[in-house]
């Protein structure tokens, strides 16, 4: 295993058009700043709030993205379903049935360092067809060459995110939990050298609930009736982590990194649901 030292951004879940031009836009400040190796975004949520499709997954390759995870969301655009299968670097959860599309792990390389990107879904409250716990053993053995190892556990409880950060705790770079998109303050390096983070928030409009316009999200809980969600343009933020590692493995810190778009960056609409 390689020496060589690595920093890896995560950014959390892109939240519609206007999440994914926010993370666009200060990519370039971010990368100047901070020259991460790999980044690495969640991007459930980023065709109109809900999905992927090819074309946007497209376009945050050409962007630079090294590696792209799922969740929940990630087979409600079936434009997407044989691209999963065909490309290597985009993942959704490792614990679904081999029978859905796409696959659960990649590994990508930066000047000769590799590293493996595994994507988990939790299993409470989450439809996901096998245990996190379990698939994770077999997505290990397969990333075995790997210099670092980065785990996105797409999860509603932070019980099973910590629990999770625990388990791998000596045995991959990073545990970073994403899908309740709101960050979460116990960003740390664990005892064994696994840096962790229950929750990386999301990267879209902090103006709504969780990225839906607030007005809507409050009238289906007021109302208890079935209302059209719409993404929200208000307040984007874009929210991620930074891992610095010097040791295969292990990582010597975790820090997060939470951004407001520039408030001079065009307000640009068009697409914003699409
Ligand atoms: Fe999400
Ligand atoms: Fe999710």
């Amino acid at each position: 295993m390689s020496e060589t030292p690595a920093t890896i951004l995560f950014v959390g879940d892109l939240v519609g058009g206007l999440g994914r031009r926010t993370f666009l836009g200060l990519l370039p400040a971010l990368r100047e700043r901070h020259r991460p190796d790999f980044v690495v975004v969640n991007a459930e949520n980023v065709a109109g709030g809900l999905g992927i499709t090819p074309k946007i997954a497209d376009g945050l390759f050409a962007a630079g993205v090294d590696a792209i995870t799922l969740g929940n969301h990630a087979y409600h655009r079936k434009e997407i379903y044989p691209y999963l299968d065909e490309h290597e670097r985009i993942v959704r959860p490792a614990n679904y049935l081999r029978s859905q599309p796409g696959h659960g792990w990649c590994v990508v390389e930066s000047d000769g360092t590799r590293l493996g990107v595994v994507n988990l879904s939790g299993n409470l409250y989450l439809r996901a067809g096998r245990s996190a716990f379990t698939e994770i053993e077999p997505a290990l053995g397969e990333l075995g060459a790997a210099d670092h190892v980065l785990v996105d556990m797409h999860a509603e409880a932070t019980s099973e995110k910590v629990a999770m950060g625990w388990h791998l705790d000596g045995r991959v770079t990073a545990v970073v939990g994403t899908h309740t998109h709101v960050p979460t303050a116990d960003a740390r390096v664990l005892p064994g050298g696994t840096a962790y983070v229950t929750d990386v928030g999301m990267t879209g409009p902090r103006g709504g609930v969780i990225g839906v316009k607030r007005e809507q999200a409050i009238q289906s809980l007021l109302t208890q009736m079935p209302v059209r969600f719409e993404t929200s343009d208000e307040d984007p933020w874009l929210m991620g982590v930074l891992i610095s590692c010097s040791r295969p493995r292990r990582a010597d810190s975790i820090e997060q990194v939470l951004m407001p778009r520039p408030a001079h960056s065009e307000a640009g609409r068009e697409g914003e649901l699409s």
